[in-house]
């Protein structure tokens, strides 16, 4: 079921995360621009659709409500031709994606683009720590296959470009590969 699945996709489901502030969304709207794949926000669409619970004190965030958030994407992933955007990837599953990219920053960088958003205390920290530690990379090498997860740096101007050339190149390839299906 899961490859059958795969097989009738006519694109391919691209994911990509990182730790809040690495430019997901940045790389995103313009990629989606460019290939005509349809962004998916998942923070957004998450607000939008009513997938967010009780706010987590803590955390500083709303608890998101998986099931349903996954219920309501199941038919357009299944569909392909898709970019998700999220700064998590463990509880997807894992026959949604093609491919995965995790976006990198240097602590320094992270820090001033999230200041400059306003965090401030735990939350700043918690970021911080989340991209020192690369959890998000870890997440996504146990969440996935390995030779399908890749790891991008997005710290300038000229390595957002160099992103959005490098996942052009992984589509053509994909559709030159999955041209007869
Ligand atoms: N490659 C880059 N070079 C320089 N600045 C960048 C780059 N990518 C993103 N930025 C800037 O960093 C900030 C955060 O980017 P963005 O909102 O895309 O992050 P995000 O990963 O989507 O965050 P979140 O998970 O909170 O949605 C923005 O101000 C954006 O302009
Ligand atoms: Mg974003």
């Amino acid at each position: 079921m899961q490859n059958n699945q795969q097989m009738k996709r006519e694109a391919p489901n691209i994911l990509i995360t990182g730790t809040p502030g690495v430019g997901k969304s940045t790389l995103c709207q313009q990629l989606s621009e460019v290939t005509g794949l349809r962004w998916l926000e998942i923070s957004k669409i998450a607000k939008d659709n009513n997938c967010l619970e009780e706010y987590d004190e803590v955390y500083q965030c709303p608890v998101l409500d998986e099931d349903k958030l996954l219920d309501g994407l199941e038919k357009v992933m299944c569909q392909g031709g898709n970019i998700v955007d999220y700064h998590g990837c463990e509880f997807f599953p894992e026959r949604w994606f093609d491919v995965i990219f995790v976006l990198r920053t240097d602590n320094t960088t992270l820090y001033d683009r999230l200041v400059s958003r306003g965090y401030s205390g735990k939350k700043l920290e918690d970021n911080i720590d989340c991209e020192i530690f690369q959890t998000i990379l870890e997440e996504a090498k146990a969440s996935y296959k390995e030779n399908i997860v890749h790891e991008l740096n997005s710290r300038t101007p000229e390595e957002l470009q160099a992103n959005i050339n490098r996942i052009c190149l992984w589509l053509q390839e994909w559709f030159h590969d999955n041209q007869n299906i």
